[in-house]
């Protein structure tokens, strides 16, 4: 399958047309960005990992029963997707308090929540990505009632997943964030699960593991990533 033309260009993805009417070719670039980009740079391999990571949560849900817009890798940092109709709305599950929630509330960084806080943000970069609710999503017309239901229901099925899956891996998944779409009348899970959208501690040192590395300057970006895929069982192919 060959790239039509440019769709859409995020900060560190750019989405294309195919020949075929509802499959997308989603490319992950080395392009790396934080708050809201204002810190951007280019980390060697970082498509090529995040493409390939993907690839292997995407299928592991996808084996779960948690179906994806995932179709198949097409080269080292190119997937096939399915074309979906995005919700505006990010999904976060927080298994620890750290990031914007300690800032907002105060919490003590690192404390354990459980049940797990399930949180919706709208997708605003001008606006800095809001905390918002149900009665927004559905005033606002973002979502129906009944596909907000949905999409936390899904996140916080994929939370019981993911925390075991990466537990075995001796690494606590402190937080991330989830994007659903519609296909064909079904919700399916979008975008990406890469260490650019979650936070991984080491179970023993508590050492980051994710993009915080690259957000406080931590160093070993990429290496970080690869040791995760590494632990986790997959085999990257770098260029
Ligand atoms: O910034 P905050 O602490 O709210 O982030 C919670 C989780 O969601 C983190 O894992 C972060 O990487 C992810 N996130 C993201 N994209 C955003 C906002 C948050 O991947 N736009």
């Amino acid at each position: 399958m060959d790239k039509l033309s440019q769709i859409t260009t995020g900060k560190a993805k750019s989405l294309f047309s195919t020949a075929h009417p509802d499959q997308l070719i989603m490319e992950f670039r080395d392009d790396t960005s934080a708050f809201d980009g204002k810190k951007m740079e280019a980390l060697d391999n970082k498509g090529n990992v995040n493409n390939q990571f993907n690839a292997f949560v995407m299928e592991f849900l996808a084996t779960k029963g948690i179906e994806t817009h995932f179709i198949e890798l097409l080269s080292s940092n190119e997937s096939l997707v399915k074309k979906l109709d995005m919700f505006p709305i990010e999904c976060v599950v927080r298994n620890r308090a750290t990031g914007s929630l300690c800032k907002r509330l105060g919490i003590e960084d690192g404390l354990i929540l459980d049940p797990p806080l399930f949180e919706f943000f709208l997708k605003d970069d001008a606006l800095g990505d809001p905390l918002i609710n149900d009665h927004h999503i559905v005033s606002f017309g973002w979502a129906s009632q009944e596909e907000a239901d949905t999409m936390r229901e899904l996140t916080l099925q994929a939370n019981d997943i993911l925390v075991n899956f990466f537990s075995e891996a001796n690494l606590i998944l402190v937080d991330y964030k989830l994007e659903f779409g519609m296909f064909q009348g079904k919700m399916l899970l979008a975008d990406e699960f890469t260490p650019d959208g979650c936070r991984l501690w080491d179970k023993d040192t508590l050492a980051k593991m994710d993009k915080d590395r690259f957000r406080q300057d931590l160093g070993n970006v990429i290496e970080t990533y690869s040791e995760v895929a590494e632990r986790l069982g997959m085999q990257i192919k770098l260029d």
